[in-house]
């Protein structure tokens, strides 16, 4: 941070900590601050495995998967010891699943070092957790004077620095700035105040600078369009992949599913039967079974292409892996769509 920059946020920390004495969120993975106050800690584990969720998923869908994990493996050793395709199945909608092995991965590790590393920098070594996470981590559940710095403290100090340099630039210079503002006595609240900041006021669209507390120092206020930041590159268009579904029901309400293979996409997932997805359409090659009926599409965005997949249904008598109740439970949602489609 430079002097300048020094001066225009002397009062920052003071004046968000302020504000999230009172607006703080309450959130099944947070002790809140009277008990923070009173020097109580929470288990990192939980603060861990929050953040690993909610990277790229919203708090109000991740809410329901962290309260499910957290009563079925309360621990961070009862997850370590539990089974992989348990734990996959838990994860099923909640996407990205590279984070799910990553995570059951992290808690052995852990469990077989005996306890956490308590710095950011040591915690970056663990499985799956990168710069944010570690920064997260730190300071959440070890009180270290570290910042995490995700897409939305990117926004919110985008916005208060009224940053126009080049993106890749921008956010080196807004987490140095982040960074020294870190406050030494209070690093767990700071990194809260900010999430909850972008959460609540400084939000994509239509931020709600009213009622923010750093309204009087934000740049982009001042210049009239806070909207305008952050200013990014513009998104390539995403390629398009198409293929086929089959579900093959059978006696006992039973679906034909498989393992997917441990690499790639869903990989260690619980799926139905597909093509190759491509960018051409293929014709189907139906499992087994017999009368494959078309019944419609399902579309899914992945993170590098949209995919539209045809979804077959046909019917046997055979028993088949997987009962229909619990069925859509352990699938990731694409396929939960296409069996959705079917019963
Ligand atoms: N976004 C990322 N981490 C979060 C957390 N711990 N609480 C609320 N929102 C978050």
């Amino acid at each position: 941070m430079n002097m300048d920059e020094k001066l225009h946020f002397a009062d920052l920390s003071d004046q968000l900590l302020d504000w999230y004495a009172g607006a703080a969120r309450e959130l099944p993975w947070r002790i809140g601050p009277g008990a923070r106050a009173k020097g109580v800690q929470p288990d990192p584990y939980r603060v861990w495995l929050a953040e690993i969720m909610l990277q790229q998923t919203t708090v109000l869908h991740a809410t329901r998967y962290y309260l499910e994990f957290t009563k079925r493996w309360p621990k961070i050793e009862d997850l370590a010891g539990a089974q992989d395709e348990d734990v996959m199945a838990a994860w099923a909608g909640l996407g990205y699943y590279a984070r799910a092995r990553n995570l059951l991965k992290c808690a052995r590790e852990v469990s077989a070092l005996g306890g956490w590393p308590d710095t950011a920098e040591s915690l970056q070594k663990l499985s799956g957790i990168g710069p944010y996470t570690a920064g997260a981590v730190a300071a959440l559940a070890f009180g270290r004077r570290a910042a995490a710095v995700d897409g939305n403290v990117d926004r919110v100090f985008a916005r208060l620095m009224a940053l126009t340099d080049d993106w890749k630039a921008a956010k080196t210079r807004l987490k140095a700035v982040v960074e020294d503002l870190v406050p030494e006595d209070r690093p767990a609240e700071f990194a809260e105040a900010l999430m909850d900041l972008g959460a609540t006021i400084c939000t994509p669209k239509s931020p709600n600078c009213l009622i923010c507390p750093l309204r009087e120092m934000c740049a982009a206020r001042q210049e009239g369009d806070p909207g305008r930041y952050p200013i990014k590159p513009k998104k390539q268009a995403k390629p398009t992949r198409q293929g086929h579904v089959y579900i093959l029901l059978g006696e006992a309400h039973t679906v034909l599913t498989e393992r997917r293979p441990d690499k790639g996409l869903l990989g260690g997932m619980l799926g139905l039967p597909t093509s190759p997805w491509s960018g051409e359409s293929c014709v189907p090659e139906f499992p087994s079974g017999a009368n494959w009926c078309e019944l419609g599409e399902v579309r899914h965005v992945f993170t590098h292409f949209a995919l539209t997949l045809k979804v077959w249904r046909a019917e046997t008598d055979e028993t088949l892996r997987t009962t229909r109740a619990q069925a859509s439970d352990g699938l990731p949602s694409v396929f939960a769509k296409a069996l959705k489609l079917a019963l």
